[in-house]
Formats: structure tokens, C-alpha cells, sequence
């Protein structure tokens, strides 16, 4: 009811003033925040595997370029998978710190690699010298020839925005992973899964969605106030999207510090984006409505992460990969918990069966 969202105990708020995404990852999987050694060693194997084997280069190239990046990001995380046969087997091996670096790595360069080839455009690696989020940036938009400008404060939206996706208690993807990792496959296997769940617009498609239905009511000059009549119209097939939440009745946290952030990037790199004020008039409309305020609908994760995302030159359709790459951790630390647990069982949902309890074979001639 009150909107309050803790990262091992530690308010969001302050993460996202005091941490990085780096060190969140490591208090969210590992269960407290790294000292300066244990910063270091996670930094460094992340460093080290940054790099995905050359010939999974040979799968991006069997995707049409009209591939959705989620169709691809999680077809290549088990791909790459199978170029360390030690990652195969379920559990938590001696390695599994390694495999953690690897995955959290990998998914960037996979992400980054999916978006050049799509694009048409030569494959960047990763550079020893940048970190985690610079190194994304510099893979997704350098050229052979010269290299992005990484400019702080556009590094810095980036990571916060990992950061504030990293976990989320049982939400679908996360519920997916502890599914798939009930069985005892394998960290990839559980989290391309996971992947797969995030997809969907009810889920972490919806900060495309929302981007989509801004774009869509800034073209038809509607001032907001058509889509929100539409959006409460259960026949219109329309909804808010980024509006709603499972379990916060209230202001989704994160929503509102991605929303001052979206001011202060937004006017640090001098751009006037329409979208943003739409989404405020949608939301203040929305927030004087009886419809949602009834529902108890407000704005979630979703609703103003696009347009940072759309300032800092993200294509929409990398929005929910971004998202992916952010919640790779609280993944992660789902996974771990359930393969630490030497009682944990196979998950196996019963079911209330509402057809005939008993029925006879009936041969075709007979069959109306
Ligand atoms: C994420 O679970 C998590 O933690 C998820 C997440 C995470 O970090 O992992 O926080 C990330 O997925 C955020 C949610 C992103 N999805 C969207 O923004 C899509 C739009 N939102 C809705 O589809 C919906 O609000 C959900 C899916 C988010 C929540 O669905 P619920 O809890 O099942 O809500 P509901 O469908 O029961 O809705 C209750 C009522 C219904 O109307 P009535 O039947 O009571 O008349 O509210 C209406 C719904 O029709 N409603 C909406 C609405 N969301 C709910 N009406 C218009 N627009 C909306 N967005």
C-alpha cells in the first residue's frame, strides 16, 4: 500500500542516489553489499568474460534482421550456453560465481550484438577499459571508425535504469526462473525462460507498449484525453499502458524517480521530447480519475522508463531487452536460492479439473 521497494532491506531510493548497478547486482545475488575486494573480483570477471565465443556469431546470422532482440536474446543465451559445457549442469557448482560474471556479461554483449546485426551494422566488441554500462553504450552505438562519446550523465541514466529493474519479489519472469530451476536445469536454461516471460506487453513489453501508445496519441493530435476515455472502455481492447500494478495499489516507486530522471536527462542533453508531456498529461488526468483512482491504477516501471530510454538513442525495440539485462540479477538470486536449497522439491501447481471425470472412446462413424 505504501509503495515501499528494498533491495535486501535497502530503501531503492538510496541505491539509486548512492549504488551502481554493478554493486547492486552483487548485494541482490550475494546478499550484501561487496567491500572493496569483492567490488573488484566481481568487476574483473565480469571484464573477463565480456566476450561471447566467435562462432556464436554464426547464429545471429541465421536470424532475419526483422527478429525481435527478446526472440534472440533468448535463444542466445542458451546458445552460448553450450560453448561451456560446465554450464550445462544445474545447481550451484564451484564455478557458479564465474557463470554469474558470465551471464550478467554476456547478456549485454548478446543484446548489443543483436541490435548492430539488425541494424545492418558491423558487430563492436566490448572494450577492457569501460565499464559494465559504458561498455554496453560503446558496443550499441560506436562505429569501426570512431568511437561513441560516452557522456556521464547519459552512462548514468543507463545504469540507473538496470539498477531500478534489478528485482522484484514473484513477478511472472522471476516466478518462471524459480520454475524452470525447480527442475534442476541449468542457470541459462532458467533464465532464457525468464526471458520469454518478460516479453509479454502486461509484463516488461509494456515500456515498448508504452511508448507505442504515446507515439500513437501524439500522431492523432488527441490531447490524452481520447485515449484515457478509450483506455476505460473495456470494449476499446485499449488499456494504460504502464499504468497498473499487481501488488502496488499505490505510486510504484521506481516510477517516480525514473520520472525525475526523465526531467533532468532530458534537459542535460537539451532535448524536448512531446512524449513526455503527454505521459504527464496522461497521468494527471489519469490520477483525477475516479476510474483509476477506484482501481487504485498508477503509474509503474513502465510508464516513463521508454522515454529516458528514447533520449538516450535506444530503438523501442530494445526497450524490454534493457529491461532483461537489468533484472538478470534478481533472476540470478532466485535461482541461487533454489539451488542452495538442498530440500528444494520440483514445482507442480495442482489443478482443479472442470471437464467429465469420466468419459468412453467414441469410433469416428459415430462421432456427430
Ligand atoms: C511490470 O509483478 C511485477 O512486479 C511486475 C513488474 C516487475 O518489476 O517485474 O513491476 C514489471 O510488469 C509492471 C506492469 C507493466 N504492465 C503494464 O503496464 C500493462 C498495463 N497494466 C495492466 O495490464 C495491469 O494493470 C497489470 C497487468 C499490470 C496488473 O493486472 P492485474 O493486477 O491483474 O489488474 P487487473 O487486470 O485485475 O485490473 C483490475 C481492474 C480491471 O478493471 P475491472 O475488471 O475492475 O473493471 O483495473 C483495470 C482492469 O481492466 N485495469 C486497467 C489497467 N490495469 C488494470 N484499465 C486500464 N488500463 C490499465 N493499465
Amino acid at each position: 500500500e505504501q509503495g515501499i521497494l528494498r533491495y535486501r532491506g535497502i530503501p531503492i531510493e538510496e541505491l539509486a542516489e548512492k549504488s551502481t548497478f554493478v554493486e547492486t547486482a552483487y548485494l541482490i545475488i550475494y546478499g550484501h553489499l561487496p567491500d572493496r575486494n569483492e567490488l573488484k573480483n566481481f568487476s574483473d570477471l565480469l571484464t573477463e568474460h565480456q566476450n561471447i565465443h566467435e562462432d556464436m556469431k554464426y547464429h545471429f546470422e541465421g536470424f532475419p534482421s526483422t527478429s525481435h532482440p527478446m526472440a534472440i536474446l533468448s535463444a542466445m543465451i542458451n546458445a552460448s550456453g553450450c560453448f561451456d559445457l560446465t554450464l550445462m549442469k544445474g545447481g550451484c557448482s564451484s564455478q557458479f560465481d564465474s557463470h554469474v560474471a558470465q551471464l550478467i556479461s554476456q547478456v549485454r554483449t548478446i543484446a548489443a550484438f543483436s541490435y548492430r546485426k539488425s541494424h545492418g551494422l558491423p558487430i563492436i566488441y566490448p572494450k577492457k577499459a569501460y565499464k559494465y554500462t559504458a561498455n554496453f553504450l560503446h558496443m550499441l552505438f560506436s562505429q569501426p571508425y570512431e568511437d561513441y562519446e560516452l557522456k556521464p550523465e547519459v552512462v548514468r541514466a543507463l545504469d540507473l535504469i538496470f539498477l531500478l529493474h534489478a528485482d522484484h519479489e514473484q513477478n511472472c519472469s522471476t516466478a518462471t526462473v524459480r520454475m524452470v530451476a525447480s527442475s534442476q536445469a541449468n542457470l541459462y536454461a532458467s533464465c532464457a525462460a525468464g526471458v520469454c516471460a518478460l516479453w509479454g506487453p502486461l509484463h516488461g513489453g509494456a515500456n515498448q507498449a508504452v511508448v507505442e501508445m504515446l507515439v500513437d496519441i501524439h500522431k492523432s493530435g488527441d490531447d490524452g484525453s481520447k485515449f484515457i476515455t478509450a483506455a476505460k472502455d473495456k470494449n476499446s481492447g485499449k488499456k494504460l499502458m504502464g499504468f497498473g500494478h499487481r501488488v502496488y495499489k499505490n505510486y510504484d516507486p521506481r516510477a517516480k524517480i525514473i520520472k525525475k530522471a526523465c526531467d533532468e536527462v532530458l534537459g542535460s542533453l537539451d532535448i524536448n521530447d512531446p512524449l513526455l508531456e503527454i505521459a504527464k498529461k496522461l497521468e494527471e488526468a489519469a490520477l483525477r480519475d475516479s476510474y483509476f483512482v477506484e482501481r487504485k491504477l498508477y503509474p509503474n516501471v513502465d510508464f516513463y522508463s521508454g522515454i529516458i530510454m528514447r533520449a538516450l538513442g535506444i530503438p523501442v525495440e530494445m526497450f524490454t531487452v534493457i529491461f532483461a539485462i537489468g533484472r538478470m540479477p534478481g533472476w540470478i538470486a532466485n535461482y541461487k536460492e533454489i539451488a542452495d536449497d538442498t530440500k528444494s522439491r520440483i514445482s507442480r501447481p495442482r489443478q482443479v479439473y472442470m471437464g467429465e471425470p469420466l468419459n468412453t472412446y467414441v469410433p469416428m462413424s459415430k462421432r456427430k
